[in-house]
């Protein structure tokens, strides 16, 4: 049996499309079974249409706090009885649930703790590793808490910081390793080998 999963966005949906593009060339073992968007008329909920999942909206804009939305979102969510919640360029504040703990991961385009954080997002954070002069940015899967790119770290790569670079070719660079690197840890989640202890994440071996 495939993992179910829900996909919440807020864009694109690049990272969604990866995502069914694994599932149905059989090299991640899941099946998205809705999306979520934060914004009405998003590309990301074209691709969902495209792929015949069920796919709503629930305006960030409409609600007067992270708690009022979040309630919004999970009553959206739990119609559907995800084993996993994969936010995938989902620009919001989300509060857990208890139901969900340890059930929600995100991408982020930075090596976390580096370049995280409240209005570090999409092309943001790009902007903010070259006005730095960092010299290596990259890719982090991380489970979700109540805090911006906080909950534990599933996995990391890491990607350099070329001389030339714009926001935009870095952000080229950071996607290709999060097309690896996101549906890997979604695989180790689905095989059950991630287990939270504190703040580390362990690997279990197959
Ligand atoms: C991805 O690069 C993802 O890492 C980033 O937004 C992009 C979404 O692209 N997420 C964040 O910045 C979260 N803090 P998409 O809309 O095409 O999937």
């Amino acid at each position: 049996m495939p993992l179910t999963v829900a996909v919440l966005l807020s864009g694109n949906g690049s990272t969604l499309q990866n995502l069914l593009d694994r599932a149905a060339s059989g090299a991640l073992d899941v099946q998205v079974v809705c999306v979520v968007s934060s914004r009405a008329g998003v590309f990301g909920l074209e691709r969902a249409r495209r792929a015949g999942i069920p796919a709503i909206t629930v305006p960030r804009k409409d609600y007067a706090t992270p708690e009022t939305f979040g309630e919004a979102i999970w009553s959206e969510v739990r119609k559907h009885s995800p084993g996993l919640v994969v936010l995938a360029g989902f620009m919001s504040l989300l509060p857990v649930p208890p139901d969900f703990r340890g059930r929600i991961i995100n991408v982020h385009p930075a090596l976390i703790p580096a370049f995280s954080g409240k209005g570090m997002y999409g092309q943001h954070v790009h902007e903010a590793v070259l006005a730095y002069g960092a010299k290596v940015s990259g890719a982090t899967v991380h489970f979700v808490d109540e805090e911006y790119d906080r909950g534990p770290v599933i996995l990391q790569s890491a990607v350099p910081v070329l001389e030339d670079d714009t926001p935009e070719t870095l952000a080229t660079r950071v996607q290709a390793e999060e097309r690896d690197l996101y549906p890997k840890a979604i695989q180790l989640f689905a095989e059950g080998r991630l287990r939270i202890e504190d703040r580390r994440v362990r690997i279990l071996p197959k």
